[in-house]
């Protein structure tokens, strides 16, 4: 478990078939515990917005806040491959912008790649001449829900589903090591992958991709917003917090806790 994942690594993997895990980070202790579990990618997603920040979508999350939370992650993470996700609006100006605040992510933010969300061939192009890698995203953006105004499957359409795979294609020969497929129809998910010689990464797109992402918040249950259909909850923390605050605060008021003879030394 100790060799450090790196985007050759994943395209490696993908043709041995060996599935990659990957799930999201925003702070410190979280990114200790899944890469210690053995995920082999952390996300430092822009959906810190919505399970952290309480925002109501992705929009709102700035350069600043991602770089702050990729360099908590990145403190706790030795062995997975850590991504930072480029935020609404951090790409989009020019080729420069893109570039500055890609670099920021590996310089400040201490990650190894970038995710970039969305169909910008030529943006990848820039940041992979320069040696940054770029993972894509496909599929369901985000980033764009007040123009579309809900979050939408994406590939039901024959129309929308060779865009779908052109888009795909082109973001590989632009130099993507990977990419992710958000609530993409299983069936074209399944048809991307097999086109493509890097992995797909799926979330909400049936099991036919390389890997599998889940926003950690929603699968550990500690998420007050939309939780999306697809999630699988493997806990119920919200519960097991609350219980937890529950018999401190009852130990506090019926003077339980602390007692007389704990003190704040560590002796
Ligand atoms: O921000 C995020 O967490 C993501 C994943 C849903 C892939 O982009």
């Amino acid at each position: 478990m100790s060799e450090r994942v790196t985007p050759a690594l994943l395209g490696k993997w993908k043709s041995e078939g060996h599935r990659i895990t990957a799930l999201t980070a925003y702070d410190y202790p979280l990114a200790c515990v899944l890469d210690s579990a053995g995920i082999d990618v952390v996300l430092v997603g822009d959906s810190v917005g919505t399970a952290v920040l309480g925002l109501p979508d992705t929009v709102g999350v700035t350069m600043d806040a991602m770089i702050h939370h990729s360099r908590a992650v990145a403190r706790g993470v030795t062995r997975a491959l850590l991504v930072g996700d480029m935020p609404f609006l951090s790409y989009h100006l020019s080729a420069s912008q893109a570039l500055e605040n890609a670099a920021r992510f590996l310089q400040e933010g201490g990650c190894q790649a970038v995710k970039l969300e969305g169909f910008y061939p030529q943006l990848v192009e820039t940041l992979v001449d320069v040696g940054i890698p770029v993972m894509g995203h496909l599929g369901l953006l985000p980033q764009r829900v007040r123009l579309t105004g809900s979050y939408r499957v994406a590939g039901r359409s024959a129309d929308e589903r060779t865009t779908l795979f052109e888009q795909a294609q082109a973001l590989e020969r632009a130099g993507c090591f990977a990419m992710v497929l958000e609530c993409v129809i299983p069936e074209p998910a399944g048809e991307i992958t097999r086109a493509l010689a890097i992995p797909t990464i799926g979330i909400g797109s049936g099991p036919h991709c390389d890997g599998q992402i889940l926003v950690t918040h929603d699968m550990l249950g500690l998420n007050r917003g939309r939780v999306p259909r697809f999630v699988r909850r493997y806990a119920d923390l919200d519960e097991t917090i609350r219980r937890a605050v529950g018999a401190y605060a009852d130990d506090v008021r019926e003077g339980r806790f602390p007692v007389s003879h704990e003190t704040y030394s560590e002796e």
